[in-house]
């Protein structure tokens, strides 16, 4: 069993994890050989913070070992993704893998003979929602009916945010004048809309600042992440693309003037770039949540890590 995207983790799978991911945090010593003398390996090919440390650490605290591989000081460029998965699947017992490609995660979860856990590509990041699902639990008491605004780029952390929230009755409301293009499933926004878990607001019918305040105001959160996903942010290629972004998307920046009176709880995925996507004010607002979102993220990863290896 992989987690490579949550659309086919069934509803009382996800359910169970947030319970495990939030029975962890409170109780961590209870699981500190959870599993015992078994192996992560992180695969990555792009930068980290959370997932990696959230991967090591987390691995660790349950008695089990991390073996962290730079995708470039490997010899997986030089060789075909699936030998080398195969190869990597005989020396651990877990892989948590950060590829640039979607197509990539899907084929490494053929290959391998070990649970295979995307720690974010360019369509989906998983291990967020989960984290995300449980933060909004913990600050919100419930999942059923919680509705939340993610206002932004549509990209792989929105995508994740809906795939998650169907299946546990959020209510998803994206404001998103650009869409990363291999975001785009169709499938998935259109499964999700059925069931009265997402609308997409069309962002030319929206009045100025006030429309979008109208919008936020019916929302018990407000969320927001990178317009530019992190393996474009120096890419020369991309200036061009960068620029034309954030002039296109300064007005749907999250800001005190934006969230004033407004009685939300703020959400991020991390990391922030202050003063475009969010003003740097929110990072320390009452009403923002996004570091123990953060934290969060090392729970989460435990329970995920263990639900995977059939230890739950
Ligand atoms: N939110 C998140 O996945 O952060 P990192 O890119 O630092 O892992
Ligand atoms: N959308 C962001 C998420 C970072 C955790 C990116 O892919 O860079």
């Amino acid at each position: 069993m992989h987690l490579i995207t949550l659309k086919n983790w069934s509803e009382t799978k996800i359910l169970k994890t947030v319970e495990d991911c939030l029975k962890i945090k409170k109780y961590p010593e209870k699981y500190r050989h959870a599993a015992g003398g078994l192996s992560l390996a992180l695969l990555f090919q792009k930068t980290s913070t959370r997932t990696r440390c959230a991967g090591e650490v987390g691995i660790v605290q349950l008695g089990g070992h991390a073996h962290y591989l730079d995708w470039r000081t490997t010899n997986f460029g030089l060789a075909d993704l699936s030998d080398e998965i195969r190869v990597l699947s005989a020396y651990v017992d877990i892989i948590l893998a950060r590829f640039l490609k979607h197509g990539d995660i899907c084929e490494a979860g053929t290959a391998a003979s070990v649970p295979i856990i995307n720690g974010c590509c360019d369509r989906y990041h998983p291990t967020q929602a989960l984290g995300d699902l449980m933060t909004i639990q913990e600050h919100l008491g419930r999942l059923e009916g919680v509705k939340v605004c993610f206002i932004g780029v549509h990209n792989n952390v929105c995508n994740s945010l809906i795939a998650a929230g169907m299946k546990v009755g959020l209510e998803v409301t994206v404001v998103a004048p650009e869409i990363n293009p291999a975001a785009v499933d169709k499938e998935l926004w259109s499964e999700a809309s059925q069931k009265g878990c997402y609308k997409s607001v069309e962002t030319d019918s929206i009045d100025g600042a006030l429309g979008l305040q109208e919008i936020i105001a019916q929302n018990d959160v407000v969320y927001t992440d990178t317009w530019i996903d992190m393996e474009f942010f120096t890419d020369p290629d991309f200036a061009e693309e960068r620029e034309r972004r954030i002039k296109k998307m300064m007005p749907y920046q999250l800001n005190l003037a934006l969230l004033k009176g407004l009685d939300c709880k703020i959400m991020h995925c991390l990391p922030a770039h202050r003063g475009y996507e969010i003003a740097g004010e929110l990072l320390d607002d009452p009403r923002t949540i996004i570091f123990e979102q953060s934290e969060n993220r090392l729970h989460s990863m435990k329970a995920i890590i263990l639900e995977l290896l059939g230890r739950l």
